[in-house]
């Protein structure tokens, strides 16, 4: 089976995402609905969606529109029919019938329904159409959930299923995995299990809803929006949708319909219109007052908003262990979900699923949670575990761990591909290294080091691990969301906070010192991002020798928005990658004048297509679709370059004063028009200072350490300044840069 051409039927939130992203791997598709005005309308949505659904905005109308009436005959052309209407089984049966009248012989059919069975959506066709129909069920937002379940049935041609995961894992870059025909399928029948017993817990604990976020968050490896934060985010009547066809779907005896009873507050804040985010608000709320914004939360037992409080818990690490060994009720609490979550996922083995990594997978990729739940059970280890629970009698899976009470019950990752994933080759290592910030694996021919800490937040041990892991070639990846969100600025803020300016200029000689390791060292250093690479984490993907990027990131230099500027090696590196231009050789203010604008305003790239015009990728450096081959690419590069050679250290021509006085006059306007005030001038003539080359002319050189330097003293200049200080501590409190 050959994948030319896709038609997707149903532009809704689903299809456009899907019809987006068929656009991203350059598939010709169509997308069609009712009438031509709503694809046209869906079309325009892709096109200002935010995040992006496309890589590549230019290319929003190679994605054809049309409407079922006139257009249908599209379908006939394509290899692949992708139904995403609304959820109503007639309207689909209606949709099947058009289709297979119509479509090419042997082309594959699928339906991204959520809750449908096959059997059911199948009921009216052949068994020759059956075939070729199956379930493929995608996540939202399409580019940027890694989940696809591929569901199949018994009827269908298995060698064209697999020809259809393989097109959806190359092409699409999707970690797809085949399911059976069951509720829910693997992700969201685990996924809103996992939702309603701990939103039901947290009643019953009487717990508020800040705390339980607080716990079912980051200290349990899972998106920080927590329980009541997601319900909101989904919309609360919609979960109220999901949880019908649970309980219509499943049989009594599931434990699923214990958590899935409604609950009198939720069915308060459906019928007020508190359907979350899109309505009134929901678990949260933003109320507007005198003060202006405020953030507010439902009192679970009143029913009643007030300001929200920040919970801490004094944890920063996923560290289950000590999470439920706690000794209160966040213990307790976290307790109670993680060990019933793990007694459900497990008591569908093998019924659902033989394997049970596959749920752990889905829970991953489609909730994005750091570890499923056998995962967790790992962790918190399997004697620990039979100590503590009651009873778990029928449950298969776990009567037969307790009595092997095998430790090491895991064995593989990931079997759902055959790729050799990050996940899969870390238990392989020879040995491990490491410290607070940061893994080394390592392995015979090369070193992996794998950024820890939230958001891989760089700080000094980041540094170290990085400089020790250079006496072999190295490839610096993560399975975590981002690859780094930059510098660590709560670090840096502490010193600041006591003003020892010192201990912040050491560090960032250390930073800078290791991103010249990096770049310099015998090996070849590869650098394999995905999600956030920003300010820092930017600055070390740019010294290393290679790139291999995942399609999915947001690179770019954003340190003047929070009053600083680039110090580890980013200005340098741009300058560099500018002056080898056809228009710096020309003209010596040009590549000066260039990054002047890219880091002033600190520019992002949100995919690798945005970030080459840049300069924050290179043309050569490697784009992948699917995270997965991350490391394969990687490894790819390292076979190629075993005779690797150091490059040259740099030297540079810049103007000085003379571009200086250009800055500064584009400053000037920016200054006289209001759109930088007091502060925003310090920090930007600063910029100019480092990037003109500081005291210099065209006629001298000057090496990468004197411009280390000039980064340093610049940095060194604004972190001592009060604004800087209350920029950093906004952004750090709020997520949000200070306007002024
Ligand atoms: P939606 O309501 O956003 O879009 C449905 C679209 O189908 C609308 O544009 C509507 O005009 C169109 N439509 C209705 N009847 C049609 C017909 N006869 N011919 C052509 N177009 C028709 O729905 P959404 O959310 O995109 O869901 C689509 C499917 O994907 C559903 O089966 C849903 O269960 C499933 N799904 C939804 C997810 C989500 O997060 N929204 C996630 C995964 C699956």
């Amino acid at each position: 089976m050959n994948i030319k051409k896709v038609v997707v039927i149903g532009s809704g939130t689903m299809g456009s995402g899907i019809a987006a992203h068929l656009c991203n791997a350059n598939v010709p598709v169509t997308l069609l609905d009712l009438k031509t005005e709503i694809s046209e309308q869906a079309r325009d949505k892709i096109f200002k969606s935010k995040p992006p659904l496309l890589l590549d905005k230019s290319k929003v109308n190679n994605i054809k529109v049309g409407n079922i009436v006139d257009n249908f005959s599209e379908v006939s052309e394509a290899d692949w029919v992708v139904e995403a209407v609304v959820e109503r089984i007639d309207i689909k049966h209606d949709i099947y019938q058009k289709i297979f009248k119509t479509r090419k012989h042997g082309a594959i059919v699928s339906s991204n329904t959520s809750s449908i069975p096959i059997k059911i959506l199948s009921q009216n066709l052949s068994e020759e159409e059956k075939k070729d129909f199956c379930i493929t069920h995608f996540f939202n937002p399409v580019r940027y959930m890694g989940l696809l379940e591929i569901v199949k049935s018994e009827n269908n041609d298995l060698d064209k299923i697999e020809d259809l995961k393989k097109f959806c894992e190359v092409e699409l870059g999707k970690g797809a995995i085949i399911c059976n025909d069951t509720p829910g399928f693997l992700g969201n029948r685990v996924g809103v299990y996992a939702m309603q017993i701990a939103m039901t817990e947290a009643f019953n604990m009487k717990l508020s809803v800040e705390e339980a976020d607080a716990i079912f968050g980051r200290p349990m490896g899972i998106p920080k929006t927590g329980i009541f934060g997601l319900y909101d985010l989904i919309g609360i009547d919609l979960m109220a949708d999901v949880l019908k066809s649970f309980i219509k779907e499943l049989p009594k005896s599931d434990k699923f319909h214990v958590v899935a009873q409604e609950i009198p507050l939720v069915k308060k804040l459906i019928d007020t219109g508190y359907t979350g985010r899109k309505g009134k608000g929901g678990f949260y709320r933003i109320n507007k007052s005198e003060d202006g914004k405020v953030l507010e939360a439902l009192n679970l037992k009143t029913g009643k908003y007030s300001p929200s409080k920040k919970i801490d818990i004094k944890s920063d690490k996923v560290d289950l262990k000590t999470l439920i060994a706690r000794q209160d009720k966040y213990g307790e609490y976290a307790w109670t979900v993680i060990s019933k979550i793990i007694k459900y996922a497990s008591s569908l083995v093998p019924s659902i699923t033989k394997e049970f990594n596959d749920i752990d997978e889905a829970m991953r990729l489609g909730f994005n949670w750091a570890k499923g739940p056998f995962e967790m059970l790992e962790e918190i280890g399997v004697k620990f575990f039979f100590n503590k629970i009651d009873e778990f009698k029928g449950n298969e899976f776990l009567e037969n761990l307790s009595k092997t009470k095998n430790e090491n019950f895991y064995g593989e990752r990931q079997k759902y591909t055959e790729i050799e994933t990050l996940g899969k080759i870390k238990k392989k290592a020879i040995s491990l290294d490491g410290n607070n910030s940061a893994q080394i694996y390592r392995f015979n021919d090369y070193n992996i080091v794998e950024f820890t800490t939230k958001a891989n937040a760089l700080d000094y041990d980041s540094m170290d691990a990085l400089k020790k892991a250079t006496d072999k070639p190295l490839i610096i990846i993560n399975e975590s969301m981002q690859f780094s969100a930059g510098v660590n600025l709560t670090y840096t803020m502490n010193f600041a906070d006591k003003g020892d300016f010192k201990s912040i200029e050491k560090f960032i000689r250390y930073f800078q010192e290791t991103c010249k390791t990096l770049k310099y060292s015998r090996f070849p250093v590869i650098s394999a991002p995905s999600g956030l690479t920003l300010g820092g984490g930017f600055e070390v993907l740019v010294q290393s020798n290679f790139v291999a990027s995942h399609t999915n990131i947001v690179i770019g230099l954003v340190e003047t928005i929070v009053g600083l500027i680039p110090a580890g090696g980013g200005c340098k590196e741009m300058l560099a990658r500018w002056l080898n231009t056809d228009e710096a050789k020309k003209d010596p203010n040009f590549a000066p004048l260039k990054v002047f604008n890219i880091i002033g305003y600190g520019k992002t790239a949100t995919s690798p297509i945005e970030a080459v015009p840049l300069k924050y990728l290179m043309p050569e450096d490697k784009k992948i679709m699917n995270r997965n081959s991350l490391l394969d690419v990687s490894k790819e590069i390292l076979n190629k370059n075993r005779d690797f050679k150091a490059p040259d250290e740099l030297v540079f021509k810049l103007p000085g004063e003379s571009v200086r006085e250009e800055m500064y006059k584009i400053l000037d306007k920016l200054y006289n028009d209001k759109v930088i005030l007091d502060h925003g001038m310090e920090v930007a003539r600063e910029l100019a200072f480092v990037l003109s080359g500081g005291d210099t002319s065209v006629d001298k050189t000057i090496t990468e350490d004197q411009l280390f330097q000039l980064e340093l003293n610049s940095f060194m200049k604004l972190i001592e300044t009060k604004k800087t200080q209350q920029r950093i501590k906004h952004t750090l409190a709020t997520g949000k840069p200070l306007v002024n």
